[in-house]
């Protein structure tokens, strides 16, 4: 018998109905179809409108259909983790506001604020906890609504995000499926690149920041770019040395979604095929937290027990990791 794992025992996703074309945003800012499908492969993007709806109605719709799909009952959840950037409110968490919303009452829930990083760093902490037993069922989201900290007017930005993303149940498992491994990491110094510069301890909301539009993502494409690349790539070399493997060994590589040129150069320097990697940019552009746990959603179907995956990541911090997992079960 294998050590107890933790497996993902089903994925579900949700994206809000208005859908954000790259025609429209032609009306919007000075752009075109052809320079944002050429330079990031992005299509169209969805975007939360409805007023007073917020990041944790978007992980309600996700979480509540990931139990009705898994036969679990609110009640059997332990703990539920939601890696966002676009919380409801600065405190309290929004996975709080979630579970609150889909009255899951015998648990406790947190944030965890790695950017584009965040579901992958979610995924670990919530599997220590069903390794260790310390609870049979754990919840992880990755959401974002990143409509709600970008700023309209400015091109470089604007095209690239959009808001959704999805929930997967853990369970233990010993029968060798589940996560296996994952590297994890962080180096501060990248704030720099990518940051929203107000509203926090630092620089606190006022008049001035408001008018100064310091309450949007504000990022230095290219740096973030070379970094994400390189900060990719090298993580899942590692996690493969780790692990024995080597390429030929992984089924799926699911990278975050953040531009079609970054996941191919991803797959280009690691000689990886790209039949065998996740894509769904061009239907959601980059969703934050929320691109890995989509991707699973999408490829769902395609996906069989024991299928072996790579997730990776890289986001703003700078955060970045990869994290090695065998697929539970056929759709
Ligand atoms: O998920 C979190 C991590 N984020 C990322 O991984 C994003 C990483 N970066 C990128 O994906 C790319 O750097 C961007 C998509 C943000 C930008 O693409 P790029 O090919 O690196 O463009 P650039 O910043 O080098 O800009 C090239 C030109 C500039 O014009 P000039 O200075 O050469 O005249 C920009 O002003 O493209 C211009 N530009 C645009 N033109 C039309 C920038 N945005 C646009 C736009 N439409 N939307």
């Amino acid at each position: 018998m294998s050590r107890k794992l933790a497996a993902i025992k089903g994925v579900h996703g949700y994206l809000p109905e208005y859908v954000l074309s790259n025609k429209e945003l032609e009306q919007m800012v000075e752009t075109s179809d052809e320079w944002i499908q050429s330079r990031t492969g992005i299509k169209e993007r969805r975007i939360l409108k409805e007023p007073g709806k917020a990041t944790s109605d978007l992980g309600y719709h996700m979480v509540k259909g990931l139990l009705e799909k898994t036969n679990t009952s609110p009640d059997e959840i332990g703990m539920l983790v939601c890696a966002t950037v676009t919380g409801d409110y600065p405190f309290p968490d929004t996975a709080n506001i979630i579970c609150d919303k889909v009255g899951i009452n015998n648990a406790f829930g947190f944030d965890i604020n790695a950017a584009c990083s965040g579901f992958l760093f979610a995924l670990s902490v919530g599997a220590k906890f069903i390794e260790t037993d310390t609870y049979k069922k754990v919840i992880v989201v990755g959401v974002d609504m990143m409509s709600s900290i970008i700023n309209y007017e400015d091109r470089t930005t604007c095209v690239i995000f959009g808001d959704g993303g999805g929930a997967v149940l853990l369970e233990a498992t010993d029968d060798g499926t589940g996560l296996q491994d994952a590297l994890l990491r962080g180096n501060g110094d990248g704030r720099h690149y990518l940051h929203m510069k107000s509203g926090g301890s630092l620089h606190p909301s006022s008049v001035e920041t408001v008018t100064n539009k310091e309450h949007f993502v504000y990022q230095e494409g290219r740096t973030v770019f070379k970094n994400a690349v390189r900060g990719m790539s090298g993580a899942v070399e590692t996690v493969l040395e780790q692990n024995n493997l080597t390429l030929d060994d992984i089924d799926w590589l699911v990278p975050h979604q953040a531009n079609i040129r970054i996941i191919k150069s991803v797959a280009d320097s690691l000689k990886f095929p790209m039949e065998k990697v996740m894509v769904n940019i061009e239907k959601y552009g980059n969703t934050t937290a929320g691109t890995l746990p989509l991707c699973l959603w999408d490829y769902e179907k395609k996906l069989k027990k024991g299928d072996k995956i790579i997730l990776t990541a890289f986001g703003g911090g700078f955060t970045w990791g990869a994290t090695y997992l065998v697929w539970n079960y056929d759709s």
